[in-house]
């Protein structure tokens, strides 16, 4: 494939999805590329552009994503967050006024995999007794059909579990055949959807939540893309409602508009009450400083 080629592919990636092809994923598409247009027997690399493009390579397009985005998750990742999460931020979400009264603890696992994320969320708030004292809803979404499946299905082999310790495994997991099956119990509390975080016609949907986490979803994207996905959560949160990021990952270059909250060993960030931007102390002084190497850098 030569360069030009390669560069038509990565840039409907990264239009449709956010997707940053580095070198190397540069080869692995390359390659992935190559060996689709062998077994469809097109004949050339841009009868597989026209193809992915054209609606009847919906599918293929899709499988194509699928096979780049990085899948990696597992139960109770970053599990110091997530605690953080159930046993403050939740808690003080509940004592404030809602905007209509009776309204669920609404929370949005955006970039889910295969559910490990939003499902541990539900089994720490049964373990506090959040649920089923509060009314509380996970929206759990991802790009992929194939994660979604596993998702709904629940079921997983012994590594996606090797966080949780045996008692909690034993209390929301049934083992049948070398895999574990999540329990109803959990399962009833989360709603999957397909969504692109790129597509705002969907995203429509979803409105006034109170948690975002978007965990190890960022990493891979265009940071143009990323500044995107940002402002949308903004306009996603109600006011006073949180961003969780992966444990590698922060705002510095993308936004100021949040605040940065320390809740003991834990970074989370917030939506300000007043709903209205304000600068982050800790994101002014980072973007000084990436402000003065850029122009040392052009010197
Ligand atoms: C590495 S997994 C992280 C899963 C989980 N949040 C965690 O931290 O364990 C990243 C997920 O983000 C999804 N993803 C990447 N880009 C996306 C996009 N533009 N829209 C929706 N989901 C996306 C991928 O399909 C993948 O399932």
């Amino acid at each position: 494939m030569t360069d030009r080629e390669c560069r038509k592919f990565t840039e409907l990636l990264r239009l449709h999805c956010g997707l940053d092809c580095g070198p190397e994923t540069r080869w692995a598409l390359a390659s992935r590329i190559a060996r689709r247009v062998c077994e469809l027997e097109l004949g050339s690399f841009s009868a597989y552009h026209y193809l992915i493009r054209s609606a009847s390579g919906a599918e293929e397009f899709a499988q194509l994503i699928d096979g780049m985005l990085s899948d990696e998750t597992y139960f109770f990742r970053d599990r110091g967050q997530l605690n953080a999460l159930i046993h403050q931020i939740i808690p003080e979400s509940l004592k404030e006024p809602r905007a209509h009264g009776g309204d669920p603890v609404s929370l949005w696992s955006a970039g889910c995999a295969s559910g490990d994320e939003p499902y541990s969320v539900v089994m720490l708030a049964l373990e506090a007794g959040l649920v089923p004292r509060t009314d509380f809803r996970i929206y759990a979404s991802d790009i992929s059909r194939r994660m979604l499946r596993c998702a709904r299905r629940g079921t997983y082999g012994a590594n996606s579990l090797r966080e949780i310790e045996p008692t909690l495994r034993r209390r929301y997991f049934h083992d049948k055949d070398g895999l574990w099956r999540i329990s109803d119990a959990v399962k009833k509390h989360v709603d999957f959807i397909q969504l692109n975080l790129m597509d705002p016609a969907k995203l429509a949907l979803i409105r006034n939540v109170d948690v975002i986490l978007c965990r190890n979803v960022l990493a891979n994207l265009d940071s143009e893309c990323k500044q995107r996905i940002i402002e949308m959560f903004w306009d996603k949160l109600r006011p006073g409602g949180h961003l969780l990021l992966g444990d590698s990952e922060s705002l510095v270059g993308l936004s100021t508009s949040f605040e940065l909250r320390r809740l003991k060993d834990e970074l989370v960030y917030r939506k300000p009450s007043s709903g209205i931007g304000l600068r982050d102390p800790w994101h002014a002084a980072a973007e000084t400083v990436r402000a003065r190497d850029a122009a040392e850098t052009d010197d």
